[in-house]
């Protein structure tokens, strides 16, 4: 469908709010002087004149459709931007494009190909769209399409979630960010719930819903809520003469259900979805472990912000309660050798040991995981907690394993066999330095969770907030089962916990369509005793019931279904292997392909068929301007909507020497090679205000030879130094030598060992890697490459991995740190190159248009033989036209 023509392309996932328009308006409120009319409501000669977003919520089920509208009112072509935020938990299920009344419709794809579709589609128009990671709950959505002179463009775009219960609401979330006064600006919320709504709020975090007076009204009654908010353009000022718009932040929808009805298994069209409940159970006493993370990268705020959280959430625990602390950084400390009941005295000692708690050192997650195990598994079994309780690992950290057992799948198969699936696991990563997959895959593997802590100034209310979430267990084991040959389908229906406030939610298929009885049985364990009950409903009474609601739409409950089963099955997907995971992976994709949703495996692409008349009402216009302005306003007419999972940057340089830059904006990385003479010394990183510098001398590629015959080089030996620390470190295949002034120490890479010193700590992994650290923000890792003792020829070296450097200043240059700065690049003309397997393409960047070539190179930073495949574009020529200045200016005449 692509093939003859003119592709855009945007990758897109789930979530919510608007901004249009291809500049940001400057916020300066201008005196009106009865011109206003002329400035409100443009930016840049695009107007935005309509933004709706409609919800309509049946079951939890949520069906949001942002509709914006936008016309060009100058007199050329110009790009408009729509920029959708919507939460991370939501599927988009479909994005149209309409521009002058013709509607160009997206198409769900395979993930594979819709890239390939995407790749053809950028050597013809450019791309126009991504997703990326946007604060704490939302995902960015972002498209651009170029729209002639005096035209019109409308975006629709809609997604569907699942809204879950938490803290005894369902909250829903929109962003909102219109960037510009908007003439008809509308959200509209109609709630449908068979159960009855009991509570129901709105709230828009700009400004006090006093302010916003009749623009905001909610309602509701019996089974109907509704919500609007409709500010006109003079509520939307940010002051009475101001022209931008006041509208930016988040509007917030929660509300509850009744509970009193048991009618809480719904049936529409063959299936059932079952929400779970109940309320007034006393709580269940639990033993909880805190593990957390007192390491150096902890130091300063994380650790203030931890220990307030943790004084905070003593005040909460209840006196039936056990707990105990456990404390790591390259050691293990505990508060007390075993359990204690928190009994005002005990929480008094817990207060004093919790206000002492101080950083120090390294990361063991391992050890500290398995004494907290220990004491879990030995309070039961020595009876020193209550019969009917249970237990939870809370654990904190805010980096990755580096000393004692750091391998991650050996710290999961650890923890996996000392837990037994007995209680769950839940594991907090504070900040972004950490392998975040390796904590949630481990949680998930231990019927726990992981959540993120975000760096911010809430930090401790996050992590207050997440143990409300799991304060108050009021069953264990729950089980809702249902007849086998009555239905199919089933999504999870076992827990190992139901907390207050939340809600266990569980789909299917029947089996017969036309059954008359539906049946479920509900067992838990509570504090007194255990729950058994079962619920009976009358099919065709509840099928009738809901239909006559005429604003249900039909099938809520199938899509309910399939989106609850999508998600658990993409969830499992993160810990299966092999053949299971094919498995998981193709039934997951079978259903986003059905469904229409844009989950991780899939995407959606929007194709404006090849069409002469508006190709060239739109390309035309540019033409009366510059060439390179032509270029820019090519227009892009597919779109390919998917998901991109955020990431972390990184830059390090391994083999040959090949240097991998990766760019997260972009989810992309750009690699080059320095080829310079055995002996020759390069500066990687230099910063004058950190005062950090990195240098790295090649070897050739044979022993005993200054030459090298086959061309390759390698580092052989890296310099580290800081001069406010005083500090250097020499790192070569055979030895690792400190200077702390001129007090040398060596250690060998048969070695164990960490070194540490005000907020510096070195720490030797024998024989694989050294990892240094300056305190938070700034970490590079030393991998050792070595080569069969015995080889004739070869010999071992070195990589060099930068995995944190935000601490380093904007003034960082050498051939790694002046990309530690964000940098922008665009690569188009994708074409066969003289390899078939890797096409060439012209990359922008830095004001050059270079030729590269698609590639790959390994990242060695956790595996050091096998090393994981990283997908760059290739600079030619040692980074010509990519690095600052040539390759020789970064030759320097020592290591120090
Ligand atoms: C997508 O939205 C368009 C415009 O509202 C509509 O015509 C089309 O049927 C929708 N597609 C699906 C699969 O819902
Ligand atoms: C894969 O799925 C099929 C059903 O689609 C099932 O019969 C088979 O056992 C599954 N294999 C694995 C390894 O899970």
């Amino acid at each position: 469908m692509l093939s003859n023509g003119t592709c855009l392309v945007a990758l897109l996932h789930v979530g919510f709010v608007l901004r249009l328009g291809s500049l940001w308006f400057p916020g300066s409120p201008l005196r009106l002087l009865g011109k206003r009319s002329l400035l409100e409501g443009l930016v840049d000669d695009i107007e935005v004149y309509s933004t709706k977003i409609n919800c309509q919520v049946t079951s939890r089920f949520a069906h949001n459709v942002i509709t914006t509208r936008a016309v060009n009112r100058g007199d050329k072509a110009k790009e408009v931007f729509f920029d959708a935020e919507l939460p991370k938990t939501g599927f988009i299920t479909n994005f149209t494009l309409t521009i002058d009344g013709v509607t160009y419709p997206g198409n769900i794809k395979e993930k594979e190909v819709a890239k390939k579709q995407y790749e053809k589609a950028v050597s013809q128009g450019k791309t126009a769209g991504l997703v990326k990671a946007s604060g704490r709950k939302l995902e960015k959505f972002t498209v651009s399409v170029n729209v002639a002179a005096g035209s019109e463009v409308t975006f629709e775009l809609t997604y569907e979630e699942l809204l879950k219960r938490n803290r005894g609401k369902y909250e829903m979330y929109l962003k909102v960010q219109p960037k510009q006064l908007v003439k008809n600006f509308e959200i509209e919320v109609d709630i449908f719930e068979p159960q009855g709504i009991s509570t129901l709020d709105a709230e828009a975090s700009f400004i006090t819903n006093d302010l916003l007076g009749s623009a905001l009204t909610k309602s509701f009654s019996g089974k109907k809520g509704h919500v609007s908010f409709k500010p006109s353009l003079d509520q939307q000022r940010s002051c009475p003469t101001c022209t931008d718009s006041l509208l930016n932040g988040d509007f917030t929808v929660t509300y509850d259900v009744n509970r009193e009805l048991p009618a809480n298994v719904q049936i529409v069209n063959g299936y059932f979805v079952h929400f779970f409940a109940p309320q007034g159970l006393p709580v269940v006493p639990k033993n909880v472990v805190f593990v957390i993370d007192v390491s150096g990268s902890m130091s300063g705020r994380k650790i203030e912000q931890t220990k307030e959280a943790l004084l905070k959430i003593l005040e909460d625990v209840r006196e039936d309660d056990y707990l105990n602390f456990i404390l790591f950084s390259g050691g293990v400390t505990t508060w007390k050798d075993q359990l204690v009941q928190a009994t005002p005295e005990n929480l008094q000692k817990a207060r004093i040991f919790v206000k002492n708690i101080r950083d120090q050192g390294l990361t063991n997650i391992n050890d500290a995981l398995l004494s907290a195990i220990r004491m879990l598994n030995k309070a039961q079994e020595d009876h020193l907690v209550p019969e009917r309780s249970t237990s939870i690992i809370i654990m904190l950290t805010d980096g990755d394993a580096n000393t004692g057992e750091s391998r991650p799948e050996k710290i999961r198969e650890n923890v996996r066999n000392a837990i037994k699936g007995k209680f769950p696991l839940y594991n907090l990563g504070f900040g972004r330095n950490l392998d975040y997959s390796f904590l949630e895959s481990m949680a998930l593997e231990n019927h726990g969770l992981a959540r993120r802590i975000y760096e911010d100034s809430d930090a401790d209310l996050q992590l207050q907030g997440f143990y409300e979430e799991v304060a108050n267990p009021l069953l264990t084991s729950v089980q809702l089962e249902y007849p086998d040959n009555a239905i199919q389908d089933l999504t999870q229906n076992s827990y190992q916990h139901f907390y207050d406030g939340s809600e266990i939610v569980v789909a299917g298929r029947l089996v017969d369509e036309d059954m008359n009885s539906f049946k479920a049985d509900v067992k838990g364990q509570g504090a007194l005793n255990d729950l058994i009950y079962t619920e009976n409903v009358d099919v065709k009474e509840m099928e009738k019931a809901l239909k006559e609601q005429d604003y249900i739409f039909g099938n809520y409950i199938e899509r309910l279904w399939a989106y609850l089963t999508i998600e658990q099955l993409l969830e499992k997907r993160k810990n299966a292997q092999g053949e299971e995971k094919e498995n998981l992976t193709a039934q997951a994709l079978d259903l986003s392909l059905k469904y229409h949703f844009v989950t991780p495996l899939t995407s959606m692409v929007v194709t404006k068929p090849e069409d002469n008349e508006d190709q060239t009402s739109i390309a035309d216009k540019p033409g009366e301007d510059t060439d390179t302005e032509a270029k820019s306003t090519v227009p892009s007419t597919t779109h390919l909507l998917s998901y991109q999972p955020p990431s972390n940057p990184y830059y390090y340089v391994d083999g040959d020497p090949h240097f991998i830059i990766q760019v997260p904006e972009k989810d992309d990385a750009i690699c080059f090679n320095i080829d310079e003479a055995p002996g020759a010394v390069l500066r990687l990183i230099q910063d004058p205000v950190t005062g950090l510098t990195v240098n790295g001398q090649i070897i050739g590629d044979e022993r005993d030879s200054s030459d090298s015959h086959t061309g390759k080089t390698y580092f052989g030996r890296l310099g580290i130094t800081n001069v406010q620390m005083d500090f250097r470190l020499e790192v070569t295949t055979e030895t690792i030598t400190l200077w702390s002034g001129d007090v040398p120490t060596t250690l060998s890479w048969l070695d164990t060992a960490t070194v540490t010193r005000d907020g510096l700590s070195v720490t030797i992994n024998r024989r694989r890697n050294v990892v240094i650290s300056f305190g938070p923000g700034v970490t590079f890792v030393v991998v050792l490459h070595q080569v069969w003792k015995k080889h004739p020829l070869h010999q071992d070296f070195l990589g060099f991995y930068v995995v944190d450097s935000h601490r380093m200043s904007a003034q960082t240059h050498g051939l790694l740190g002046q990309f530690f700065h964000p940098f922008d690049f665009e690569v188009s003309d994708v074409h066969p190159g003289s390899d078939p397997a890797k096409p060439d393409a012209t990359m922008v960047v830095k004001n050059h248009h270079l030729t590269v070539t698609r590639g790959s190179q390994k990242d060695y930073r956790k595996d050091t033989t096998v090393g994981t495949k990283v997908n760059c574009w290739f600079v030619h020529n040692n980074g010509q036209g990519l690095i600052d200045g040539v390759h020789t200016d970064y030759i320097v005449s020592s290591l120090f």
